[in-house]
């Protein structure tokens, strides 16, 4: 037994737990539960047969425990990595009367090479059923038993359920670090611009295309912006010249998120409006290089190819069937993305209609993170303060007005990444910025060090911070300053 499993925690009646959401309380109390429950349906298989009303009685007791949790955050995951499991990525502290239960569960999913699994929708007691039985009667020491499994969900149409192999080493996304959140955040990010790249070359190669893929992660990218949202913001900020293509894409869906929560967009759906900003562009796959990556200006009828890909889009998304229920939302941001609040944009409408709510979202997600980061054709990004103010000048044109000022509030007036001059004569990069609106010049800002030749990134400070004895704040912004002008690389600052 590993020393994790030894940290018990104090037994409690779980029944007696607080209503209120604690976000690491509630999975604890609902891993615990489902831990419990799904290994006796598990330990049940090797007793009655399947048609045994017992068997029945356990699968839906189990679904209690599973089907609200899937409901509320999207998917449940059990993950075991040396007798540890990690619910949903949190660590589930053993309790005393469970441990031999926790012990047993684990060392069945290890023989059998099972070390992950993970339910992305309601199921029904008859799906579990039969699920838990082909768990149970997997052969033992079979490393491929995860694919077998797979393998047969996919020909019985099961899409809900995912197993994974059993690995020995933690990832450093499980474990719930309070100081070092960015890990997940980062994950997320790279991952994500890999799976875009992997789509385009799908689409263009003609190959099936792994949409469960993209849920999971854009379900991840949820989790992670509604956990801490500036980890993610941050690394929207990144420029990058190379991947600008791909960049863009999951910075679009992260500004789209981290935007969707703000107006009260529910968990499940942010998902979608992750996945809508992830693919609003995804028509360009059929636009010729030459001219999307032209420098010089374009011509008319270049303009007239660029502008159609939003419909191209559009053809593209419902000639695949993978997208299912979100078809629909995919093609309203696909297709409304540059239309504009007033309708002026394209394509043009024939009939006036209203913007869809994803399409305005993106829009804005767009036009950010199209003006911040470098083209081939611009050589410097506008700084934030620049973009924010023609936003606010296109409210209520280009953009919804409500959205403008969410929009702007989320990003703040020293966004993330922005290189700062403070009244000490201090120069420092904004990696935090401060929620009260009353307080929002006063982000945590990351002071630079200059030593051999170079900026270091040296310690934080927050601008908020008081000078005990003058009763006056320590720092303030003076000014902000381009990073080019001083050589910086931000990017490598902020990861
Ligand atoms: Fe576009
Ligand atoms: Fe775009």
């Amino acid at each position: 037994m590993s020393g994790e499993m030894a940290g018990f925690v104090k037994k409690g009646d779980p029944s007696g737990a607080p209503q209120t959401r604690d976000h690491e309380y509630f999975p604890i109390i609902q891993g615990t539960k489902f831990i419990s429950q799904f290994y006796r349906l598990f330990k049940g298989t090797t007793l009655y047969d399947r048609n045994n009303k017992t068997i029945d009685l356990m699968a839906r007791e189990c679904l209690q425990v599973v089907n609200p949790y899937v409901v509320s955050e999207n998917h449940l995951n059990l993950k075991i990595v040396r007798e540890n499991f990690f619910f949903n990525s949190i660590r589930i502290p053993v309790q005393a009367d469970k441990y031999a239960l926790f012990k047993n569960f684990s060392q069945e999913m290890t023989k059998r090479w099972i070390g992950e699994l993970e339910f992305t929708a309601e199921l029904e007691p008859k799906t579990l059923k039969e699920f838990v039985f082909l768990l149970s009667g997997l052969e033992e020491n079979n490393e491929s038993n995860y694919l077998y499994i797979q393998q047969q969900l996919e020909s019985q149409g099961i899409q809900s359920i995912r197993v994974g192999k059993t690995e020995f080493f933690q990832e450093k996304n499980l474990m719930p670090n309070h100081q070092d959140q960015t890990q997940p955040a980062k994950a997320v990010y790279f991952r994500s611009i890999n799976l875009v790249k992997e789509v385009a070359e799908g689409i263009k190669t003609q190959k099936v295309i792994n949409i469960r893929k993209a849920k999971h992660l854009m379900q991840d990218a949820v989790s992670s912006i509604i956990r801490d949202e500036s980890s993610m913001l941050g690394l929207a900020s990144i420029k990058n010249y190379d991947e600008y293509t791909f960049n863009h894409c999951v910075n679009v869906a992260i500004y789209a998120i981290a935007l969707g929560q703000r107006i009260g967009i529910p968990k499940m759906i942010l998902s979608h409006l992750g996945m809508a900003g992830l693919f609003h562009d995804i028509g360009k796959i059929k636009i010729p290089p030459e001219i999307l990556n032209k420098k010089e200006k374009l011509l008319p009828e270049e303009w007239t190819v660029i502008r159609s890909h939003p419909v191209i889009g559009v053809e593209i998304i419902i000639q695949m069937k993978e997208w299912g229920e979100l078809s629909t939302r995919m093609i309203g941001a696909t297709f409304d993305h540059h239309l504009k609040y007033d309708l002026t944009g394209y394509p043009k409408l024939s009939r006036k209609r209203d913007l869809t709510l994803f399409g305005k979202v993106v829009a804005l997600a767009d036009f950010y993170d199209a003006l911040v980061r470098p083209r081939v054709y611009r050589k410097f990004p506008y700084v934030s303060e620049k973009i924010l103010g023609l936003m606010l000048e296109h409210a209520g044109k280009d953009f919804d007005p409500a959205l403008v000022k969410v929009f702007i509030n989320m990003i703040g007036i020293f966004p993330i990444g922005t290189m700062v001059l403070l009244n000490t004569n201090e120069m420092g990069i904004v990696l935090q910025t401060e929620e009260d609106p009353d307080l929002i010049d006063r982000p945590r800002v990351c002071l630079l060090q200059y030593s051999d030749g170079e900026y270091r990134k040296g310690k934080m400070v927050d601008l908020r911070e008081m000078d005990d004895e003058s009763r006056t704040f320590k720092r303030a912004i003076v000014k902000t300053l381009d990073p080019n002008e001083y050589n910086l690389n931000v990017a490598e600052l902020l990861i």
